[in-house]
């Protein structure tokens, strides 16, 4: 007999709070309309029609993938960032929403939104925050760095999935290595800051779907904020400003680097939970 619609979901979500899954429901839910292609309101109106056997099977797939603790977000391979819909793949990580904190902090800094500004972002990913960026900036221009080739794909097809690829280029790069002096009015990034010794500690789901390039920073987590910092007094315009994503309990140490390179005042921006999240300066 062929399953409804409610029976399979119900069955799902059984199946993903026995995986010890939290969010069992939602995850069950969501899998179900990405199987079935359906919108969550048929979903809702839809509880008594039948599944065919080929969908049943494919639901038990995806549910089978997230019970080993895959995201949802790669499982489907989309993820919601700033209202915005961003391709994901192996090669980036899934973006955070605490990634947004940094796009509505250099928002917030900006007086005149029509400017022509450039603004890079190194260790680019998707693409999140500098596509965010643009979205809202509508005369800005943006340079997305990323050492992967792969993850740079990945933001390019996101940059024209969103409307902003005529006003961005990609550039292959040790952080800023590449990049010509003076090139940047804004930079914003948000590097790999766990701390190497943590990296056998993260929940299965960062630990075995998110590039480990993307979260390792080495000793403190503290290596590539170093390296990103090298390169800002040469990209960075006279008076541009820069924005760095931190982890938690990391903002102390970063502004002690960043007293380093700039005698200029430093903010620190909360995360919705209380968090410092951003720290930005200018040179
Ligand atoms: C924490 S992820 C951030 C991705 C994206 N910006 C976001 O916020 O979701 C760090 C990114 O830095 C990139 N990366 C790591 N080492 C790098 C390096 N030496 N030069 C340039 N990019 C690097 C990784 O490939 C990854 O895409």
């Amino acid at each position: 007999m062929t399953p409804a619609v409610q029976a399979l979901w119900q069955q799902g979500r059984q199946t993903l709070r026995d995986a010890g899954i939290d969010n069992a429901n939602l995850d069950a839910r969501l899998l179900l309309q990405e199987a079935l292609s359906w919108t969550q309101a048929q979903l809702m109106s839809g509880g008594d029609d039948t599944v065919d056997a080929d969908t049943a099977n494919q639901y038990q797939l995806l549910l089978n993938r997230r019970a080993g603790h895959e995201p949802v977000s790669r499982i489907v391979g989309c993820r919601e960032f700033w209202s915005l819909d961003f391709q994901i793949t192996p090669a980036v990580l899934d973006p955070r929403p605490d990634t947004e904190t940094l796009v509505q902090a250099v928002l917030d800094d900006l007086s005149d939104k029509k400017a022509p500004l450039t603004i890079v972002d190194l260790g680019t990913g998707t693409g999140c925050i500098l596509i965010a960026l643009l979205t809202e900036l509508p005369a800005a221009t943006g340079i997305a760095v990323d050492q992967s080739a792969d993850a740079l794909d990945v933001a390019r097809g996101n940059a024209t999935s969103l409307g902003v690829s005529d006003r961005m280029t990609f550039i292959q790069s040790n952080w800023g290595q590449m990049l010509e002096s003076d090139c940047a009015d804004i930079v914003v990034s948000n590097p790999p800051y766990i701390d190497s010794n943590d990296m056998q500690q993260l929940m299965p789901e960062v630990a075995l779907f998110d590039p480990p390039e993307a979260l390792d920073g080495g000793e403190k987590g503290m290596d590539d904020y170093r390296k990103v910092m090298a390169d800002l007094s040469r990209i960075l315009r006279p008076n541009g400003r820069f924005y760095l994503e931190v982890g938690i309990g990391q903002s102390g140490q970063i502004i002690e680097l960043i007293e380093e390179i700039t005698v200029m005042s430093i903010s620190i921006v909360q995360d919705l939970a209380g968090v410092d999240r951003v720290v930005a300066s200018a040179i």
